[in-house]
């Protein structure tokens, strides 16, 4: 009894100790994705120091170490990760471990081919690459929660690991009979009867009407647009049921202070599920940053340079999930391997594009990958050493990044970026528009970058968020194609608005419910009340219009709805409650060119409560765009500190109680000189600045003191 009372005591000691010891997140964590079970053990010492020297301080290890782990059922083998841990923290590094789940091993697939993923054409996945695995199947989740418990039970309280990615870069759902059944269930369960869904989705039309739920289809070609949205909603939840089951056993087992995230790839804004609802489930949200975010050109993946504007609006997006800071989990050394042309990063712009996230709030930016595999499907992949374990040229830019990075860490830390003014990209309206364009010159997300270029230029600090996050913190919202609307979200936005914000609604808002079915009270639908009016009819252009008003004069181009205002006796039958409201004010008009646009209103705006709505209906040409921006963040009072800086110099601000520290990073084609408003501390170089001068892809970090 003496002995095992000792014996306690011990323990609890041992752990409040190992406790005390554990690390934590550094605050400005910079790593790269290693992988010990591609190499001897041998090679491990040499790596770990190099990367040290590079200013790593952590590795992101595992996540398609399934057969190493496990080489066969039930065998697990994590005695080499846990050396690899302990090697990684002597050389100060903490770890971060990924689930192997996005490579079920051979022996998994050879046993359980159920588990294999079906495309939509209908063939199984063979084994030999990865993503090979059904989202849906009930017997992989299974394999899946054996592995994590026990690397859980084995890491959970590794005083080294300090964080958990789930999978890595979740993409395809799988159209095997189990995700068909799910599929089914979960129409059901939404819907309640077949009446229903027969009445929102309007199987009317082409005699779809369905008298059993099996007869649904599953597929994303030109279906009822009802059930497209619906089916996006499904994988959406497919993919949370998914990472759930991992995320419970790693929650029942591993400390709090280890945190849980997983990393988004499809350069950020792709839209296979709705990423925002994925990323609530996390501690922290991390995306891999490659080359061509933000475009809609899939042809600009991972080649040519970065673009300040689009990389940043997705770090924006990606901070948008949570209102928060984030993580890049991966960015390329220099270069990929997949692209059309996988050109290298000019010199510079690997470290300049480092500090851009940080600008934007990241808090860790990460490799992929470290070392040049031999084999496998990526030989020719940038990273930091080669094959031989000797850096290669990207490698002391790298390093000089770390130890900037370590030099800047301790006035960044608990800084974020904090915005004014919120951009909506809402998912569900996104589907909606993608399953009839109706014009292919309308692409959503240069539509969003118009908006966005603009603000930014404007504020320099720019949230893009889901309509379901808090909008209470925005003076001013805007939100180009929010096609779907429901009644709640018109709610949401309506007491917005009467309670002082200033909201801007662009074309194609509010044509669809929430079941992608028609509104009836036509664009906006549940928000024309608020408005005081409607579009009338929408045209996509094949020419250019002119477009001029009290607000400025331009062109509208690709898109064009024309607005009118509805008598007050309508208006105060369809919203009863709402409060106080202006007359209708017309801020832009058609010009001649296309008879049913020429005198027509494109631009409305209505005073309701403390706030405003304004409709922009008319994509329009990008100076007249900066002309609108600069218009609505004066009627919003945006009053966000602003330094002048010319195109393609990004400054980002991340704010604390006591501290704003702006980051500045040159992507243009020279040197650039930059005026500051006041004097701050140059905290890379030192000394107290009042101008700038960067050369090419420079960087600089400045701090100043905000009085309390
Ligand atoms: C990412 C992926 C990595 C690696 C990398 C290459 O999408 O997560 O595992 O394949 O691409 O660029």
């Amino acid at each position: 009894m003496q002995s095992l009372r000792r014996l306690v005591s011990f323990l609890a000691l041992a752990a409040v100790v190992l406790a005390a010891r554990a690390a934590s997140v550094p605050p400005l964590m910079y790593g790269a994705a290693w992988y010990p079970e591609q190499w001897s053990e041998a090679t491990w010492e040499a790596d770990l120091a190099r990367m040290q020297a590079a200013g790593l301080n952590m590795v992101r290890i595992g996540e398609f170490a399934w057969s190493s782990l496990e080489p066969s059922e039930g065998n697990y083998q994590l005695d080499w990760m846990e050396r690899a841990v302990a090697a990684a923290a002597r050389h100060g590094m903490v770890t971060i471990i990924g689930t192997p789940t996005d490579t079920p091993p051979a022996w998994l697939t050879t046993k359980y081919p159920e588990v294999l993923r079906v495309g939509e054409d209908g063939k199984q996945l063979q084994h030999g690459s990865r993503r090979h695995f059904s989202i849906a199947s009930a017997k992989y989740r299974e394999l899946c929660a054996k592995i994590v418990t026990q690397l859980a039970e084995r890491f959970g309280h590794n005083p080294h690991v300090v964080a958990w990615q789930i999978g890595n870069e979740f993409t395809e759902d799988s159209f095997d009979d189990e995700s068909r059944r799910g599929w089914h269930a979960w129409l059901e369960k939404r819907y309640g009867s077949l009446d229903l869904l027969n009445r929102h989705w309007m199987t009317a039309y082409w005699s779809q009407t369905y008298s059993q739920w099996s007869q649904i289809p599953m597929t994303t070609g030109r279906a009822n647009p009802g059930l497209l949205l619906d089916y996006k909603r499904y994988v959406t939840d497919t993919w949370l049921a998914f990472q759930r089951n991992q995320i419970a056993v790693l929650r029942a087992h591993v400390e709090p202070r280890q945190l849980i995230t997983t990393n988004l790839g499809g350069v950020g804004w792709a839209n296979r599920f709705n990423r925002q609802l994925i990323a609530a489930d996390y501690d922290v949200i991390s995306w891999d940053e490659y080359l061509g975010a933000g475009y809609a050109d899939s042809s600009r993946n991972g080649t040519g340079h970065l673009d300040p504007d689009r990389s940043g609006s997705t770090h924006d997006l990606v901070r948008g999930w949570k209102q928060r800071n984030f993580w890049v989990l991966e960015m390329p050394p220099g270069f990929v391997d997949w692209s059309s042309v996988s050109n290298s990063l000019d010199r510079g712009e690997t470290r300049a594009m480092a500090w851009h996230a940080v600008a934007h709030g990241a808090d860790c930016v990460a490799y992929w990958q470290w070392r040049s595999a031999l084999n496998g499907q990526e030989q020719y992949h940038g990273s930091l050493v080669g094959p031989d374990g000797e850096p290669v040229p990207v490698y002391a830019e790298a390093a000089q990044a770390g130890r900037e990075f370590a030099q800047a860490a301790p006035v960044i830390a608990g800084t974020s970026p904090v915005s004014q003014v919120a951009l909506i990209h809402d998912y569900d309206s996104r589907w909606a528009i993608d399953f009839n364009r109706f014009s292919n010159r309308y692409e959503q997300l240069e539509v969003l970058h118009s908006y966005y270029k603009a603000l930014r230029r404007q504020t320099q600090s720019v949230d893009i968020v889901t309509p379901a996050m808090d909008l209470a913190r925005y003076k001013l919202i805007v939100a180009p194609s929010l096609n779907v609307v429901s009644a709640a979200l018109a709610q949401k936005l309506t007491a917005w608005v009467e309670a002082g914000g200033h909201l801007v609604l662009g074309p194609r808002t509010g044509m669809k419910n929430e079941f992608n079915a028609l509104n009836t009270q036509r664009q906006p639908g549940p928000l024309v009340a608020t408005l005081g009016g409607r579009v009338e009819q929408f045209y996509a252009l094949l020419e250019d219009v002119p477009v001029a008003g009290e607000w400025g004069s331009g062109r509208a181009t690709v898109w064009a709805e024309t607005l009118a205002s509805l008598p007050a006796a309508q208006l105060s039958t369809l919203n009863p409650q709402l409060s106080t409201s202006g007359a209708i004010e017309v801020l832009l008009r058609y010009g001649a060119g296309n008879d049913w646009l020429t005198g027509q209103p494109a631009a409305i705006r209505r005073r309701v409560g403390q706030g405003t709505i304004t409709y922009l209906g008319a994509v329009v040409d990008q100076p007249l765009m900066q002309t609108l921006a600069q218009q609505w963040t004066a009627m919003a009072h945006v009053d966000s500190p602003v330094i002048p800086v010319p195109d393609r110099v990004s400054v980002g601000r991340r704010v604390a109680a006591d501290r704003e520290v702006f980051i500045f990073t040159n992507f243009s084609a020279g040197p650039q000189k930059i005026a500051l408003p006041g004097a701050m501390t140059d905290v890379l170089q030192g000394g107290e600045v009042t101008k700038l001068s960067l050369p090419r892809y420079g960087v600089a970090v400045l701090v100043r003191r905000l009085k309390s």
